[in-house]
């Protein structure tokens, strides 16, 4: 038996990680290295897409990692020009350059707004972002993040954000009344880290409507609530609009890292050759990854799967929790699920772990419920079945 330490000598102690290590899964079920079996209802913070040991996917990676693992972006990898043409395909975009993580990916977008401006011969340009989003931990992004706790300690952060609230179109006019230097907006459909908080659908359009009318780019940041999750390929797809930049990650490779931002025709001939790149973005086994996680998605029906088995869930949760006392709002679309709490719960993480059940929860007061996307009914009604007497205790005590 494996003992696994609580703290960790060597690696830095940038986590407050549970007392567990898993060893395996198989679907929506995980292993420790103890055997103690655990449903997987985060799916490695929304990535594990096809959850785990795939039949489909793991021999057509292993394939790969026979053939070539990575070769560089200094020559062709047919596979890059594959996944850019689906995702293209899937998102009415035109275009992709690929990273290996979100933050990336939303520092690529941040470039190509900071670009769009300066060919446009604006010398600061600057980004309107949201309270409450999460966009990554590099400095770029953690100063686009709305959240203190991030940024604290790494300062001086990155200039040329201005921050609005959500689903508030008076706000933002007012916040950019009379700024030339505007070039962009930069949202997520739902945040995620932020506390499953979706925009509303007329407040998409309205934003669209706006930067056609100032020439800005709409940038939305799908690297969570994206890839299906909702059960649209992409959640703004949801309000019928187009962004002209979106980042992907997460569960573009279902466990491979692989990260990609996807551009519309306002912003796909922005980068010029020079003006980015990385060693190991678009890497042949993470492109065969991404290609295969759509392919299988697409064969498994697996956006129907979301929204089905996700209404499905969200339903048995409201059922069962919706009117108690303490539980503030149940939200989210798909399998993005978010039960508010009245109060900070992040016990819950290490409750639900004990009685066989992997979640997370975010913005201290939200359980947050991202399983992959394989979910099935009757694993949907176990997830509630271990969750809700956890929740009810625990407003009990
Ligand atoms: C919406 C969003 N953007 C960006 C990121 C950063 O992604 P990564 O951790 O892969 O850098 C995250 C991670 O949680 C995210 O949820």
């Amino acid at each position: 038996m494996a003992l696994i330490e609580a703290a960790s000598p060597h690696t830095m102690n940038t986590y407050g990680r549970l007392p567990i290590a898993l060893s395996h899964g198989q679907g929506v079920r995980v292993w420790d290295v103890n055997g103690k079996e655990y449903l997987d209802a985060l799916a490695g913070i929304a990535v594990n897409t096809l959850g785990h040991n795939h039949p489909k996917l793991v021999p057509a990676l292993q394939d790969q990692i026979g053939k070539i693992i990575h070769s560089c972006n200094y020559y062709h990898v047919p596979n890059q020009e594959r996944l850019a043409a689906t995702l293209a395909e899937l998102s009415g975009l035109t275009n992709a350059f690929f990273c290996s993580t979100g933050l990336e990916a939303n520092e690529a977008a941040i470039k190509l707004a900071r670009k769009y401006g300066h060919d446009k011969g604006i010398e600061r340009p600057e980004i309107v972002v949201y309270e409450n989003a999460f966009h990554g931990r590099s400095i770029a992004t953690l100063s686009a993040t709305g959240n203190e706790k991030v940024q604290q300690g790494f300062g001086p952060l990155v200039e040329g954000f201005i921050r609005v609230p959500l689903n508030d179109m008076a706000a933002l006019k007012a916040a950019t009344e009379g700024r030339d230097a505007i070039v962009a907006v930069f949202l997520e459909t739902i945040q995620g880290e932020g506390g499953i908080n979706p925009m509303r659908v007329d407040y998409l359009q309205q934003v669209r409507q706006l930067c056609d009318q100032r020439d800005w780019l709409l940038m939305i940041d799908e690297v969570q609530c994206g890839m299906g999750r909702t059960g649209k390929w992409f959640a703004h797809q949801w309000a019928g609009i187009k962004p002209d930049v979106m980042p992907l990650a997460k569960g573009l490779g279902s466990g491979v890292p692989v990260g990609a931002v996807v551009a519309g025709p306002k912003a796909a001939n922005i980068f010029q050759p020079g003006n980015h790149g990385t060693t190991f973005g678009g890497n042949p086994l993470a492109m065969r990854a991404g290609v295969e996680t759509i392919r299988i998605m697409q064969e498994d029906g697996l956006l129907e799967n979301a929204a089905g088995v996700g209404a499905h869930l969200k339903g048995a949760l409201e059922r069962d929790l919706g009117g108690l006392r303490g539980v503030t709002e149940i939200r989210g679309q798909g399998l993005m699920l978010g039960i508010e709490l009245a109060r900070n719960c992040t016990a819950l993480t290490t409750r639900a772990a004990e009685a066989g059940l992997l979640i997370s929860v975010t913005a201290d007061n939200v359980i947050r419920l991202l399983p992959p996307l394989v979910l099935n009914r009757g694993e949907a009604d176990e997830i509630v079945a271990l969750l809700v007497p956890l929740v009810k205790d625990f407003l009990a005590s």
